[in-house]
């Protein structure tokens, strides 16, 4: 559920109810402390992944970080043209969070991006599923978040092209959680 100290304006944009225009900006909540969480994240893989392809991945988590954080701005300032005024507080996203904190530390490149790949997953799906939901009261709210899944599912392509051996498959296919995908990975 969104946060308990959201306040709502009386409007939202033009053409909505103001129930319905709520209800969408309220669905984009959920997805903003999620966009949250996975920068700080992927940031906290940037700085422990080591290893022989250490710079690889360093480096190349680095704009899709800047990309999340574009995305958190861009739903957060979508909630409040909406009339609903957005959480970016630490505490709300913990407190409202239906997942536990990144469990890899320090460890390898194929470990944190077989691990990113089942955060991806995920974040990826609870998109979708907003996507759904919010799809049939407001097409400019959908169109936002389609356009972030497709930027998300390509750099999930990325992470996993890392891991995929010729025949397509995947060591970690099939782990659910991020300790068992950075093991099968090792
Ligand atoms: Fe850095």
């Amino acid at each position: 559920m969104a946060a308990q100290n959201q306040s709502s304006a009386p409007y939202t944009v033009p053409g909505l109810t103001t129930e319905n225009g709520h209800e969408v900006a309220r669905t984009l909540q959920t997805r903003l402390h999620a966009l949250n969480d996975l920068q700080l994240t992927l940031k906290h893989a940037h700085w422990n992944v080591v290893g022989p392809n250490f710079i690889a991945v360093h480096e190349m988590l680095d704009p899709q970080i800047e990309l999340v954080r574009g995305f958190v701005d861009e739903l957060a300032e979508r909630m409040a043209t909406m009339g609903v005024a957005p959480s970016g507080l630490p505490g709300d996203l913990v407190a409202v969070r239906t997942w536990d904190d990144y469990s890899v530390g320090r460890a390898t490149s194929v470990e944190h991006l077989a691990a990113l790949d089942v955060v991806y997953n995920g974040v990826v799906a609870d998109h979708r599923e907003a996507i759904g939901k919010v799809g049939e009261l407001d097409p400019v709210t959908e169109d936002i978040l389609i356009g972030q899944v497709r930027e998300l599912e390509l750099f999930q392509w990325f992470m996993r092209a890392h891991l995929e051996n010729s025949g397509g498959a995947l060591e970690h296919g099939g782990e659910t959680t991020e300790q068992g995908a950075a093991s099968a990975a090792r």
